[in-house]
């Protein structure tokens, strides 16, 4: 089949008659093991692709196309002038990622229409189909019919799953960016889904939908068009165009990851062969690692950002968390609210944020110098509050000046309503941006860079979603873009039992998560006040997870840069359970997901990077149940203790979730282990080679 081309005679009505040519061509990409084909048609003078899998049609034929202001668009009229084929097999290495190698096996077919009405003009649709899915994108070369600026104003993707399949997705639009709990139901009922969106057909079939490589472009989401039919919905800038743009371009890729069952999701690396390599050269100053911080306390409420008289980010307890932070092998200590502009009503005030000036109780230089010598990294913070006009205009100093102090990795925030980004278009006039706009692609990739002039990685907190743009620039480490932890202090309701088995099939799809686990105090709005005005949040938020489960994060949600979240005085009261944490590598040399239902359990197995230890994390939602694993991981032969820490027999999340059992065992590869799991309880596993 492969290298064919197949023709198949319109049974035309009239009204296609006149507006198609006779024959429809059909190009084709086969994945390399021949299961995923891709058809691509101009069937009715339409630009349409379709996907097989196993022999059956998963994903009926949809639409492709662009439209323009004031230029010609490739909607009809269309055909299939020629194409051409490549294949690749080649593996690259990760500077730092959930694995070392990643290989690269495609088959590619870059197909190119032409408009038989109005002006002479083409455009390339790229496929590329490869083991666990399909990546498409669009390049318009330079070309008469489309000299000048070019306005995107619709791009026509859809995307055909069934009304009947399952779904798991966020909503788009709403306030909370991408900061909401997941949504599950039929396609059919999905109306406007951020992206990655997992889809389970009644076949079985796992489908995920999302982009790659998204630069100088807006972010996509799926809107309905149909039940379980879905168009590419591009968010629009301040001037209501979708993105502003000049030929020659490239759009990002459309990626349709495609598995059999739900852990091939997570063992896909399409997402990132689709991007482009390292642009950035020697990257050995970008540090993966582990860190604590000055954060978690604010979130709960025992100190403020604010200089108002409990203030977190001062000398005295800056220099307590780098003591604790030395002590037990953590590399970075994050501080937020060291520099002025968050007293008062800082959601609203991001102009009053000024990044190079601290408080009057924190010494930058002196700290920093403190944390060096005793070898650890303060993290700095630039919280903008969406005030991206403000942190611009002072982005250049404020890095120099952590490069100056020896700051080497940046936590970027973007607190703002959906849609409240504000900027200054050229003529000075304030304007409202979405942080999915072409404009925060665009500001997220400008901070990235001048970054990486002073060897400065980023952490983007409500940031744009991640296309897998680390493999192009590795310092942008980490990010959020999603419910984090943050929501178990204070938001109503705190995320549900089944939020970590959720994201380990949607979010982290696109890749690392700074979700920041490792909450050992479950029930921190009990704790009493530290003063009459600061009541503590409400005592249902919490996190619904057994403590296990919180160990078990740390392998299951992968992050390069992974918090040790609580404070130093919460972890000191359970010192055996702590050691797990700082075992636990954020650097890996190989990444397996080995058992898993969207919404209801994972388990994950991963190598840390430069060693022979194996460590798997396995959670569950509500339910209790015994996951078995395979050991197939662990090298053949070889013997290995497992130190194993889980839910106590008793264990509950809600009633009983301090109950924990740390027991050692001998394994050898290949043999079968069981992990008893309690309601929202986990299992966290060092696997030590003998
Ligand atoms: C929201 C971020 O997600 C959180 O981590 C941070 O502490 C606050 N914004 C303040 O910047
Ligand atoms: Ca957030």
């Amino acid at each position: 089949m492969l290298g064919s081309i197949t023709k198949i005679a319109t049974v035309a009505s009239f009204a296609a008659l006149v507006a198609a040519p006779l024959h429809a061509e059909t190009a084709q990409a086969i994945s390399p093991d021949g299961k995923i084909w891709v058809n691509v048609s101009d069937d009715g003078g339409q630009a349409t692709y379709s996907v097989y899998y196993d022999g059956e049609l998963v994903m009926e034929p949809a639409r492709l196309g662009l439209l323009f202001a004031d230029h010609h668009g490739f909607e009809n009229d269309l055909e299939i002038t020629g194409y051409l084929r490549n294949s690749v097999d080649q593996t690259w290495e990760q500077p730092w990622g959930e694995r070392r190698l990643v290989r690269d096996n495609h088959n590619e077919i870059a197909v190119t229409f032409a408009a038989t009405e109005g002006p002479e003009r083409k455009m390339t649709v790229r496929f590329r189909a490869f083991d666990t899915g399909v990546g498409f994108r669009y390049e318009l070369p330079e070309q008469e019919a489309l000299r000048g600026d070019i306005r995107i104003t619709d791009e026509l993707t859809q995307f055909n799953i069934g009304g009947d399949a399952d779904a798991w997705w966020t909503p788009s639009r709403q306030f909370n960016r991408y900061e909401y709990i997941y949504r599950t139901g039929k396609a059919a009922v999905v109306d406007d889904a951020h992206t990655p969106v997992t889809f389970r057909q009644p076949s079985g079939l796992h489908i995920s939908i999302h982009e790659a490589a998204l630069v100088d472009y807006s972010g996509m989401s799926l809107l309905a068009l149909r039940p379980g039919s879905f168009e590419a919905a591009l968010r629009p800038g301040s001037d209501g165009i979708k993105v502003n743009t000049k030929a020659p371009f490239k759009s990002p890729w459309r990626t349709i990851q495609i598995a059999p069952d739900a852990p091939g999701l997570i063992n896909s690396d399409i997402i990132l062969n689709l991007n482009e390599p390292n642009k950035l050269g020697d990257v050995s100053w970008v540090e993966p690692g582990k860190y604590v911080g000055i954060w978690w306390a604010m979130h709960i409420r025992e100190r403020t950002w604010g200089n108002d008289g409990v203030h977190g980010a001062n000398n005295e307890d800056t220099r307590r968390y780098i003591d604790f932070a030395a002590e037990h092998g953590f590399k970075g200590v994050l501080v937020e609210g060291w520099n002025i502009g968050w007293d008062g009503d800082w959601f609203n005030n991001g102009e009053l944020f000024n990044f190079t000036e601290a408080y009057p109780d924190f010494d930058l230089e002196a700290l920093n110098a403190y944390a060096m010598s005793k070898g650890v990294r303060i993290i700095g913070h630039h919280e903008t509050s969406g005030n991206v006009a403000n942190y611009e205009a002072q982005m250049g100093d404020a890095f120099d000046l952590y490069e100056r102090v020896g700051v080497t990795q940046v936590k970027t925030g973007y607190v703002a309503d959906a849609g409240d980004i504000v900027s200054y278009d050229e003529n000075g006039v304030k304007q409202y941006e979405w942080h999915d706009s072409q404009f925060m692609v665009d500001h997220h990739l400008r901070a990235v860079t001048e970054a990486a002039k002073r060897k400065i990685s980023i952490n983007a907190h409500e940031p744009v979603k991640d296309t897998g743009l680390r493999r192009t620039y590795p310092n942008w480490m980490t990010r959020e873009g999603a419910r984090g932890m943050e929501f178990n202090a204070w938001g109503t309701p705190p995320n549900p039992t089944s939020h970590v088995s959720t994201l380990a099939f949607t979010r982290m799809l696109a890749g690392p998560m700074d979700f920041t686990p490792g909450i050992f105090n479950l029930r921190p709005n009990e704790k009493p006040s530290v003063r009459e005005d600061m009541q503590r949040g409400d005592a249902s938020n919490r996190p619904q997870t057994t403590l296990a489960k919180q160990l078990a994060l740390f392998v299951v949600l992968y992050s390069p840069l992974q918090m040790a979240a609580d404070l130093p005085e919460h972890y000191e009261e359970r010192m055996d359970a702590f050691q797990f944490i700082k075992d636990v590598p954020a650097d890996w040399e190989e990444s397996v997901a080995l058992e898993g239902e969207v919404g209801e359990y994972v388990a994950i197995a991963r190598q840390g990077r430069g060693s022979t230890d194996w460590f798997l994390g396995a959670v569950t939602d509500g339910t209790p149940r015994e996951v078995t694993v395979m050991l197939d991981f662990l090298e053949p032969g070889e013997t290995y203790v497992a130190q194993i820490y889980r839910d106590g027999e008793d264990a509950h999340w809600d009633t009983n979730p301090y109950s924990y059992v740390i027991e050692n065992r001998e394994v050898t590869a290949g043999e079968a282990m069981t992990m008893p799991l309690a309601s929202s309880g986990g299992a966290a596993v060092r696997f030590i080679k003998q």
